[in-house]
């Protein structure tokens, strides 16, 4: 199975407090974007990588991909305002070009190969599919000033990527934006399609990184794969 992939970088990674997007944060001495990318730059499966970017970091992105060989299978996109702009933008670059998509979060960079895989092959059988894992917490929900415990059992936390047919996720951001409907991710949107979207059982290790904190983190992650050890 042949897919396509969206990464978005073009935020401003205000909750890093960097002074920078944090997308040009060094781990084990390489770029944050450049460990993502080359996740996906490894897999076979995939075909041409959409880095959707603010369009004034192009510069120094082009440079960081100066010495990677897999570089020209990288298309540039200009991102947006919000997350889903980026995302909408980046459909629009991939239209007519493959059949299964991807979307996933530039600031994700532990994502492997076999989960591409398993996102890749559900998306085909059934159009739609997310990485996620078992939520670990108790979750409470607060209304007023009652409280009530969500059952566990039934709760998932969202990661990326999030695989779909293209047809199913171009119709999903469409009618957003015809509502202006803003979701937390792209799988959110398909859902208010009616359409079902499958999980796939992600792996914790699989974070996001947003606030300082995550970045000591990150670093522990890959020493450990770095060592062999996962
Ligand atoms: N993103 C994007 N375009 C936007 C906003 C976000 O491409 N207009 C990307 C980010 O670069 C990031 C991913 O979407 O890789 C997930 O978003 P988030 O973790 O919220 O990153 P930022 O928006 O950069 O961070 P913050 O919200 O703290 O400013
Ligand atoms: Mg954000």
């Amino acid at each position: 199975i042949q897919y396509n992939a969206i990464v978005l970088a073009a935020g401003q990674g205000k909750r890093m407090n960097v002074g920078k997007n944090k997308q040009f944060i060094h781990l084990s001495g390489q770029p944050l974007i450049i460990h993502t990318l080359a996740r996906f730059a490894e897999d076979e499966w995939c075909q041409t990588i959409y880095l959707v970017i603010n369009p004034a970091e192009k510069d120094d992105i082009t440079t960081l991909l100066h010495s990677f060989d897999w570089k020209d299978r990288i298309v540039f996109v200009n991102g947006g305002e919000e997350r889903q702009d980026s995302g909408y933008k980046g459909l629009q670059a991939v239209e007519g070009e493959t059949d299964i998509v991807m979307i996933h979060d530039g600031a994700r960079p532990f994502i492997e190969t076999s989960y591409l895989h398993q996102l890749a092959e559900k998306a085909d059988y059934t159009g739609a599919a997310l990485l996620a894992v078992p939520v670990t917490d108790t979750i409470k929900q607060k209304q007023n000033t009652s409280l009530t415990t969500l059952d566990r059992q039934a709760l998932w936390a969202a990661q990326t990527p999030q695989a779909f047919k293209y047809s199913i996720i171009k119709r999903a951001h469409d009618m957003a934006r015809h509502e202006q409907y803003i979701g937390t991710d792209d799988s959110e949107l398909v859902e208010r399609l009616g359409q079902s979207v499958d999980i796939v059982h992600g792996s914790y290790q699989n974070v996001k990184l947003t606030t300082p904190e995550d970045i000591a983190r990150a670093e522990a992650i890959l020493n450990k794969t770095d060592k062999g050890e996962r």
